[in-house]
């Protein structure tokens, strides 16, 4: 007998708390249907309360997917959880997640509440949430640090109000794998209804642990959900890695024994969304989706590779979706070819119109560049600078010169909103100069905190260049991304993209806040 092992995903909600990871509505719902063709079990969307913006993304994705549930995070008060029942009414499967927390460091430094009253809100909020939803999680945030005598009152409180799931943080990435695999389970002992709730595990990687905590917390405390986020993102050292989680289990199901719904061979294309939306590169020793995960560069293991693949693999790259590196399509490659080229990659167009924008941008790609990878499909129709509608800042033209011993020089031309911008500057490098160009005219004043480049195909000065620019202003950080043959221009799109989330994004309350 096997049970099934809940997948609940977190990147659009704690993911996106990491600084300078936060998304567009549009953006969200790119990865939340990705998330859905991953056969996640429960998506968190955002945290609807938070700000108009995150309402609007969890209320297109509640509408959006219609296989995995839908949830959104609320503190637990009846103002958090109207909004995010409000912004959860078009779900087919929708939870309320609701938190509060327990710790005493929390409860008398940050909350300023006694134990009795934090008890009391709780109950609360769980009995307010369960008139408006059916699926309901709680969660006792800084759980791992709390009393353990208080937090199964916490939780026998909440459960008995109708909570469905209970989950227990590691808040701050503080616990060891067997501590925690006992706490859960000293937990299930001790409540008295326990049986009546799914528990759920949520680590952070402080102690680079949190995959190992999880997987305790499955193993020895018998939890039945893990919360994660693809390519572990999330605030400081991040969250519990789903790739990683999920392999583990799959791999290991001699030792595990559960089933868990995941479609792998999304993996590797939700690890490239997440990390080319974000601006957070994987990095290449990263297990699972790195770029090295599945190279074998040492002989001996060539060797054993090519006489026995098992030798020195423990899974097949193709089964988490690493496609080989080949040429997909060319220059004479036709529109029926790219459509089902965007279908194979599992990339859904909302109109014929979207399509034909996108095959037009691909001919004049092919232009330039004599062959084009699956990796430069899904940069050319997830380029910000391009599909985003509402993007104020919107690249035009771009001529820059440089010469040995010359200042380099750029002269740009740019659409803010209606009206067009012709502007020049020169700067220590043709990247400079364009960007100076470009401020001279916006006056943003925004900080860059981030300028990375990166070879979106490996192996070649063919490649395109993907830019990552992340922009800091009166307190926030955005990211934007642009992707060129000529990294000049993947430079100017991606910094005129960030200033056009500046621009637009409202202020949003921190979920723990
Ligand atoms: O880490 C945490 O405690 C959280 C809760 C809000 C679940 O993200
Ligand atoms: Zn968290």
């Amino acid at each position: 007998m096997t049970d099934k092992l809940i997948i609940f995903d977190t990147t659009l909600r704690d993911g996106e708390q990491s600084p300078g990871a936060s998304m567009t509505r549009d953006e969200k719902l790119r990865i939340a249907r990705q998330l859905e063709r991953l056969r996640v079990d429960v998506i968190e969307a955002g945290f609807a309360a938070s700000s108009n913006g995150d309402f609007e993304a969890v209320r297109a994705i509640a509408q959006a997917v219609r296989e995995s549930t839908v949830c959104s995070l609320a503190r637990a008060n009846d103002r958090d959880i109207s909004r995010a029942a409000e912004a959860l009414r078009p779900a087919a499967r929708a939870r309320i997640h609701t938190f509060i927390a327990t710790s005493e460091l929390h409860m008398e430094k940050k909350l300023r509440m006694t134990r009795e009253q934090v008890l009391e809100q709780a109950r609360l909020a769980v009995r307010f949430a369960r008139n408006l939803c059916a699926d309901i999680e709680f969660s006792p945030e800084d759980g791992y640090r709390s009393d353990p005598d208080f937090l199964c009152r916490v939780v026998e409180t909440v459960i008995d109000e109708g909570a469905t799931t209970i989950n227990i943080p590691d808040t701050v990435g503080y616990a060891i794998p067997e501590l925690y695999g006992n706490f859960i389970r000293m937990l299930r002992e001790r409540v008295p209804n326990s049986d009546k709730a799914v528990w759920s595990v949520h680590c952070h990687n402080d102690l680079g642990m949190a995959v190992a905590n999880s997987l305790a917390g499955v193993k020895i405390g018998g939890a039945r959900q893990v919360e994660c986020t693809i390519n572990g993102l999330g605030e400081r050292a991040g969250n519990c890695s789903l790739e990683e989680v999920v392999m583990a289990v799959k791999t290991r199901r001699d030792h595990f024994g559960l089933e868990v719904g995941i479609d792998a061979r999304q993996i590797v294309p939700a690890s490239r969304m997440v990390s080319q939306t974000t601006g957070f590169v994987v990095q290449p020793n990263k297990a699972i989706v790195g770029a090295n995960a599945f190279a074998h560069a040492s002989g001996i293991h060539q060797d054993g590779v090519l006489k026995a693949r098992d030798t020195y693999e423990i899974m097949r790259a193709e089964d988490v979706g690493w496609s080989a590196n080949k040429i997909v399509l060319g220059k004479l490659s036709g529109r029926n070819a790219f459509k089902q080229r965007l279908q194979e990659l599992g990339i859904e167009m909302e109109s014929e119109a979207e399509v034909n924008a996108a095959f037009a941008r691909f001919k004049d790609l092919a232009d330039r560049k004599s062959e084009i990878f699956d990796e430069d499909i899904i940069a050319l129709v997830g380029d910000e600078s391009v599909t985003a509608a509402q993007e104020h800042y919107r690249l035009l033209s771009l001529a820059q010169r440089s010469e040995t011993g010359e200042r380099p020089h750029a002269t740009i031309a740019f659409a803010a909103g209606d009206v067009e911008h012709r502007v020049e500057s020169q700067g220590n490098g043709p990247v400079d100069a364009t960007l100076k160009a470009i401020e001279s005219k916006v006056c943003s004043g925004a900080e860059m905190v981030l300028y990375s480049v990166n070879a979106i195909t490996s192996g070649s000065t063919e490649s395109q260049g993907e830019v990552t620019v992340r922009l800091q202003h009166g307190g926030r950080i955005v990211n934007g991304v642009g992707a060129d043959p000529d990294i000049v221009v993947a430079s100017a799109k991606a910094y005129l993209s960030a200033l056009s989330k500046l621009r637009s994004n409202a202020e949003r309350v921190p979920a723990q806040s």
